[in-house]
């Protein structure tokens, strides 16, 4: 028979508790209990049980029709660095919770610091550093020159000192760093295990999202670019981020994902001694100056990567045989990407790079995606096997079928601007010739199949 029995649920946080409190244990606030009777049906849910299943208690809020739902204002704010804010989708969102990964030492603990030495002037911050203690934390913002008077610092790798924390002050933003140092009571397992990794991960965002706080949660991947720890947590938070170094001291940001925003921007870095700077004109950035003819085996292009357009030259060295099967060694552009091209070119061009090592590089150090560059990467091969120099500058844009085809690729007219304010006003890629120059002083050649690409290339050397 069913058993009629009550408890008492908080109506600001949700916690259950069998007798009735005056003030919530957990977020504190007083007489915010309600009674509630509940109809045991005697499937035998012992109170405990209930708790784990409905952690609100089993009261369920009302359905709610969409054009009702409220979108409130000013949502997002900024970071204070142009390049954070747009990997973020425009700034930060209100209430998100953030995974930044990456390799340690590159820089992570430093870009947050900038950021929130920033977000410090205008919102409520807590910095919580496992890693390194309070005065590491001090050293490191006077050595970068930060005013860091209104960041909160919290000294803890345990969970449940961190969440009681968040009740209590309520901040703005924090900052967790890092993931793989925390750890619950609630688990024998090791910090930054994935068990560990998990719980903590979803305790944090639900505690942030109950409370609207925004959240950074730091998180290292191993060298080889295993992303052990933070892949489980990944499910769990808004936005994914992933440092990475590019050539030199360049640094990259890139989202894998991103419930507010594109997931495809990338953001640019210069690292110095002060700090991490943003690079606007990444163009620039990774522009190689050179001077007359083109040097075989180098070809120019401009990838889109989210809402900007890049320009980028491709690098190909093709070396003859050294083992006994080819080696194609590329990090930048994906191994795979690169075996097809050649096999396009070897089925179409009747070249045989069988008998060669190829060597892929991207200046500037990006690791691109854009399958825009195909066409580029098709003729910096060419090149370098035939030992052809492009005597004009020119920049290539399509994508490549098996069958050798050459396919339109979308944002050329961005991408010509963009090539063109490199000093790049010859443009090869499928669309209609105009062997004019246009209103827009670009020089349009046709290629639609790789098998006219050595007319093309004599048609620029004219
Ligand atoms: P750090 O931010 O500690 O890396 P992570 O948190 O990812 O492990 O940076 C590593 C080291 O590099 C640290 O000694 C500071 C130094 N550094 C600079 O001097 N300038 C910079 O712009 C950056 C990003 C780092
Ligand atoms: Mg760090």
């Amino acid at each position: 028979m069913a058993k009629i029995t009550s408890h008492y649920v908080c109506k600001k946080c949700g916690r259950v508790e069998e007798t009735l409190h005056k003030i919530c244990p957990i977020c504190g606030s007083s007489d915010s209990f309600e009674r509630c009777i509940v109809n045991n049906d005697g499937g035998g849910k012992t109170f405990e049980r209930r708790q784990r299943a409905f952690p609100s208690g089993g009261v369920s809020e009302p359905l709610k029709r969409l054009d009702e739902v409220e979108v409130k204002e000013s949502i997002r704010y900024s970071t204070g660095l142009s390049e954070l804010d747009r990997v973020l989708g425009g700034g930060i969102m209100k209430g998100s919770s953030i995974l930044l990964g990456g390799e340690p030492g590159i820089g992570k603990s430093t870009l947050m610091l900038q950021a929130i030495a920033n977000i410090s002037k205008e919102h409520s911050v807590v910095y919580v550093s496992g890693e390194e203690t309070d005065m590491q934390v001090k050293i490191r913002s006077d050595r970068l020159g930060l005013d860091a008077s209104s960041i909160s610092l919290f000294s803890s790798t345990k969970l449940a000192s961190i969440i009681d924390m968040l009740w209590r002050e309520r901040p703005s933003v924090v900052v967790i760093d890092s993931l793989q140092t925390l750890s619950t009571s609630d688990l024998d397992s090791a910090p930054g295990t994935q068990s560990q990794i998990k719980a903590c991960t979803a305790a944090l965002t639900e505690t942030v999202k109950m409370l609207g706080i925004t959240m950074f949660i730091i998180a290292h991947i191993n060298k080889d670019g295993g992303i052990a720890g933070p892949k489980f947590a990944e499910h769990l938070v808004d936005t994914v981020m992933y440092f990475e170094s590019a050539e030199g001291l360049l640094r990259v940001v890139r989202t894998s994902k991103n419930r507010y925003g594109s997931s495809d921007e990338v953001g640019v870095f210069m690292m110095s001694e002060k700090g991490l700077s943003c690079i606007d004109d990444i163009s620039k950035a990774f522009a190689v100056e050179r001077v007359g003819n083109i040097p075989m085996g180098i070809v120019n292009t401009v990838v889109q990567e989210g809402t900007r357009a890049i320009f980028m030259e491709i690098q190909v060295l093709c070396t003859p045989l050294k083992g006994a099967n080819r080696r194609i060694y590329s990090d930048k552009i994906d191994v795979s990407v690169v075996q097809r091209v050649t096999a396009v070119l070897e089925g179409h061009l009747g070249i045989n790079l069988s008998q060669n090592d190829i060597y892929v590089n991207v200046a500037g150090g990006l690791r691109l995606t854009d399958r825009a560059l195909e066409l580029a990467l098709a003729v910096a091969l060419f090149t370098s096997y035939n030992g052809i120099e492009l005597k004009r500058k020119a920049a290539f844009y399509g994508e490549l079928t098996l069958r050798g085809e050459v396919r339109k690729v979308p944002f050329l007219s961005k991408r010509e601007k963009c090539a063109e304010s490199m000093g790049f006003s010859i443009s090869v890629s499928p669309e209609d010739e105009n062997s004019e120059e246009d209103e827009s002083g670009i020089t349009h050649y046709k290629l639609d199949k790789l098998e006219n690409l050595f007319d093309v290339i004599n048609r620029i050397n004219e």
